[in-house]
């Protein structure tokens, strides 16, 4: 992990206040937590920060989001050079975050560090373009389908030099790809289909036709928030035989 810093002074805009549209939604955020503890809006403001910023933090930036926050401008300079999820430097209309971590490198990565290095150039280098940046990361949890690498909000998977090449060439020319695995793959399920639990259990004979499979859209539509708490299992009625039995639920 390389160290992280702030862009140099002639890349950093000399000003940063959120739009009005912005700062209204930064105020609904604040208020989800209780009073004195608006310090914990810090990472939410700072993505919206580098979204409007065109997809990195500048310094200024960090000070907008402090004083809005009421905090130390050092408290969210450390959140910021912190998490990896922050970008410190301008970056490309498309920035490629390329994972580099064993399981991918073991399938391939390094050729595909090779494709950005040559139509890219060096790692935080922005294209003359402004289209393409791109940095080596960490893990970023999809090794079962190595090698991968994020390219702005999507994951792309089971990369090689061909489909990695084709898929950048596609995404700056603005033509519809497909995110998840580049290959005949659905999900993170073998490649080429089922290869266990394939017969009728006990009979061993051969499967039932079954539903059609998942596509990737179908396993991104969204479900409940998270914060979306079960309704609790309804008390047995009165005399029904519970009375007295000890109780582990917590009320
Ligand atoms: S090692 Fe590349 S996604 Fe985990």
């Amino acid at each position: 992990m390389a160290v992280r810093r702030l862009a140099p002074a002639e890349q950093q805009p000399k000003a940063f206040a959120f739009t009005a549209e912005n700062l209204d939604w930064a105020k609904g955020q604040i208020a989800k937590y209780p009073d004195g503890r608006q310090a914990s809006a810090v990472i939410p403001l700072l993505w919206r920060a580098q979204e409007q910023a065109g997809g990195w933090v500048p310094q200024k930036a960090i000070e907008h989001v402090a004083e809005v926050l009421g905090m130390p401008t050092i408290r969210v300079l450390e959140v910021a050079t912190f998490y990896t999820m922050f970008n410190l430097e301008p970056v490309g209309r498309l920035h490629v975050q390329l994972c580099g971590t064993t399981p991918c490198v073991l399938r391939g990565a390094d050729a595909l560090k090779k494709i950005c290095h040559e139509k890219i150039g060096h790692e935080h280098h922005v294209t003359a373009d402004g289209t393409f940046s791109w940095v080596e990361v960490e893990c970023l949890g999809a090794c079962v389908n190595a090698p991968m690498a994020q390219i702005n909000y999507d994951y792309y998977e089971d990369l090689s030099p061909e489909n990695f090449t084709k898929l950048l060439d596609d995404l700056a020319a603005g033509r519809p790809v497909k995110t998840g695995p580049q290959i005949d793959r659905q999900l993170s399920a073998p490649v080429g289909g089922p290869t266990t639990l394939t017969g009728d259990v006990g009979t061993g004979a051969p499967a039932t036709p079954q539903e059609p499979a998942l596509a990737d859209s179908d396993a991104k539509r969204p479900g409940a928030a998270g914060n979306v708490r079960e309704e609790p299992t309804p008390k047995p009625p009165a005399g029904d035989g519970s009375r007295g039995r000890r109780s582990t639920r917590r009320e």
